[in-house]
This record gives structure tokens, sequence and C-alpha cells, in this order.
């Protein structure tokens, strides 16, 4: 596996390869075994590997935890060089946004709502980067993860809106023995911190559960997954909800949540109808 720093480096690196597929993996590092999923989807279905590593600063908010954000370059590409990942990009924030930047992506509406009315700002860092990282790389597809579904909604909507020509493979979520959906973040939690972020895992299951429960009536089966996992939450005390709500992105109908324990901020969903909702 090579590691490439610029954007000159990595078109290079590429140009004898355009005759095979390129799949992105776009990641911010502190790899776990949801990171590996995305690697080995991609190993599986293109001719080459690209992984970029850059903690994009554009995402997070003020007071949020980018100068605290896990960054360990060294075991990180030696887990992507393990995982079949054959170009590690690793930008300086310099790289990617050199003096004088002053354009950005704002994905209207979808944005705005869940996560986007949490973190104002959020998926206009994300789109920006995205849309820079399909600029440089080219890939034919890119890698991303279920867990961050409306993640995948904002990007799939900039790529049909600005015709950029790559498709978008989702990877399901990969939890841990006890539900919780593998993150970067889950590195800040303490042990009790972490059967306390449990509860999001169990709140969205019930949530499902509660969903199919009552087929033929959409509005209702949203509205009683969404109460029955926001009564699992409210049972936790040591947690705080910013919301557990039912959203439909394209065809894809989920359940998402995101808590907050201690100063760490975790967020989750379930997909309930991937088809037409329930009549
Ligand atoms: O999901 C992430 O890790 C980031 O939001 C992404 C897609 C790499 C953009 O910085």
């Amino acid at each position: 596996m090579r590691i490439v720093r610029s954007v000159g480096e990595v078109r290079a690196a590429l140009a004898p390869l355009r005759g095979g597929s390129v799949g992105l993996v776009p990641t911010m590092g502190a790899y776990h075994d949801g990171h590996l999923a995305l690697f080995r989807a991609a190993r599986a279905e293109c001719d080459t590997v690209v992984a970029s590593l850059f903690v994009n600063p554009t995402q997070f908010l003020a007071g949020e935890d980018f100068g605290g954000y896990p960054r360990d370059e060294a075991a990180d590409a030696t887990l992507a060089a393990e995982s079949g990942v054959d170009l590690l990009y690793v930008p300086t924030v310099d790289e990617v946004y050199p003096t004088g930047f002053q354009t950005h992506v704002e994905v209207a509406g979808l944005a705005e709502l869940l996560e986007g009315a949490h973190r104002s700002g959020h998926f206009r860092g994300v789109a920006t980067v995205c849309l820079k990282l399909f600029n440089t790389i080219r890939p034919d597809r890119a890698y991303f993860g279920q867990k961050d579904a409306q993640q995948v909604a904002v990007v799939q909507r900039l790529v049909r809106d600005l015709d950029v020509g790559v498709e978008i493979v989702v990877v399901p979520t990969v939890r841990d023995a006890t539900g919780l959906a593998l993150s970067s973040r889950n590195a800040y939690l303490s042990a009790t911190e972490r059967e306390v972020a449990g509860a999001l895992g169990r709140a969205l299951t019930a949530g499902a559960a509660a969903w199919r429960a009552q087929p033929g009536d959409a509005t209702a089966a949203a509205a009683n997954a969404a109460a029955t996992a926001r009564a699992v939450l409210a049972a936790e005390p040591r947690l705080t909800v910013d919301y557990a709500e039912v959203a439909r992105f394209d065809s894809t109908t989920v359940l998402a949540g995101a808590i907050r324990v201690g100063r760490t901020r975790l967020i989750d969903n379930v997909v309930l109808d991937e088809g037409d909702p329930p009549a």
C-alpha cells in the first residue's frame, strides 16, 4: 500500500490504473471493524481501492471534538494495508483547503433535518469534502456506512444533483456483541458510559419491532416506532436524547437516533423499510 499526501500525487498514482475500476472509501481514521467492512466491500468489487484519511475540520462545529478526534496514522495505515487498500490518501488541511478557499456545497432541505438540525453546517462540510475527494480521485464507486444514514442521503443527493458520476455503495452497520454500533467516537466512552450507550441500539431495535407490529398504517407505525424508541431511552437517565425519529431518505425508511453520554455524542439507525412504506 502506498501513502500519498497531495492531489497531484493521487492523480499520478491513479493515472496508469484508470483502465480498471477505482473504489474510494472516504474516512476520518481511527479504524474499527466498520471501516474494515467498507475496505473489504471495496476490495471485493474494485480493481484499485483508495482510502482517504482526513479529519475534516469543516464538518465539526465550534466546541465539537475536532481537536481531540482520535488520530493514529501509523495504526490506520497498517489496518488499511491488511484490508487490501492500495492507496491511502492522507492530505493536510492546507492541501484540502488552501489559502483563499471559498467554495462550499450546500444540500438544502435534506441537510437541515435530524443531524442537520442539531449540527447546523455539519453536512455542508461533509458535502464539500466528499465532492473534493470525488474530484481528486474520480472513483467509479464510493463506500459509506449505513450508520451515517443521513450522510449517505446527502452524498447521494449531491451526486445526483451535480452529475458526479460515482456509484454510492452503502455497507451495513457493524455492531459489537452488545448491539452498540461501532464508531470512532466509542473510544471516548468509559466502561460505564459504554453500557449506557448500549441503550441506543436497544431503543432502535424495540422501535423497529413496534414498526413491524403495525403493518398497513405508515403514519401510525412511524409514530409508534419513534415513541417506543424514546421510551427505552427515557428509561436510562444517564444519557440525553437529541432525537429519535423515523425519517425517509429516498426509498429507505429509517428509525434514527442521537444521544449524548457524558461528553460523547453518538448516532445510530435501523432500516425499517427499503421499498414503499406501509400503505
Ligand atoms: O463518515 C465520515 O467519516 C466522514 O463524514 C467522511 C465521509 C469521511 C467525510 O469527512
